[in-house]
């Protein structure tokens, strides 16, 4: 059986969509509990519901074989795991962002609150940008609101945060759609079932893509 750790939130219901699509189905019901481990109908593969940023450590661990995750979960994990299919759902970006009348850049260290400390450090140490990087877990769009940032880099899916907080997006740094990752170690062991549902979530995102 195939352990498929998926993350919760706004990616998880058009993955369990696409996984259907695929021939692997929870049933309704167990869809609805509150467990966080089903069976899919057909008794081939478990699913593990987890928080976005836990399914690259199941899967590089070994306690799922695959997962699906965002593009910006895996870039900001720096997780040892294959990534054999985009998705193609969930697409975001993200950006740096701040107020819209804030002159960021112009002098001193800038100041940046984000989830994604890794992600931000990366960019900005690229560009010689000496900066503080503030970690938040949530709400990040009103560090910038508050005096506490000077700018955030943070995902951007329709703009409607930003917008609604006074922030525009003031450059992006890289887009993001939702990955199937897969355990090395579960690519080589069960090579078969793995293949199988790379090859059948292949075609379902395809078909997903003409509208079907
Ligand atoms: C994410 C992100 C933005 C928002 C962007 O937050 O951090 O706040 O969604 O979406 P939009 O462009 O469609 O408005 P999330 O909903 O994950 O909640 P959080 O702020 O608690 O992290």
């Amino acid at each position: 059986m195939l352990t498929i750790a998926i993350a919760k939130g706004r990616l998880q219901q058009d993955a369990l969509e696409l996984l259907a699509r695929a021939g692997v189905r929870a049933s309704r019901e167990a869809l609805a509990s509150r467990r966080l481990a089903v069976e899919d109908e057909g008794g081939r593969c478990r699913f593990v519901f987890v928080k976005p940023a836990d399914v690259p450590v199941y899967v590089e661990h070994g306690i799922a074989d695959c997962g699906v995750v965002g593009r910006d979960v895996l870039l900001e994990s720096g997780a040892d795991v294959l990534q054999p299919l985009d998705l193609k759902i969930a697409y975001c970006r993200i950006a740096v962002a701040a107020r819209e009348d804030a002159g960021i850049g112009r002098a001193g260290v800038l100041h940046v609150a984000t989830k994604y400390p890794r992600i931000a450090a990366r960019h900005f140490g690229s560009r010689g940008v000496p900066v503080e990087i503030i970690e938040l877990s949530g709400s990040v769009e009103l560090a910038p609101v508050t005096g506490l940032a000077d700018c955030i880099v943070d995902l951007v899916e329709t703009g409607r945060t930003l917008a609604e907080n006074g922030l525009v997006v003031v450059e992006t740094i890289t887009e993001s759609t939702a990955r199937f990752v897969v355990n090395r170690a579960s690519y080589q062991l069960k090579a078969a079932a793995v293949g199988e549902i790379i090859r059948a979530l292949g075609r379902a995102v395809e078909e997903r893509g003409k509208g079907a």
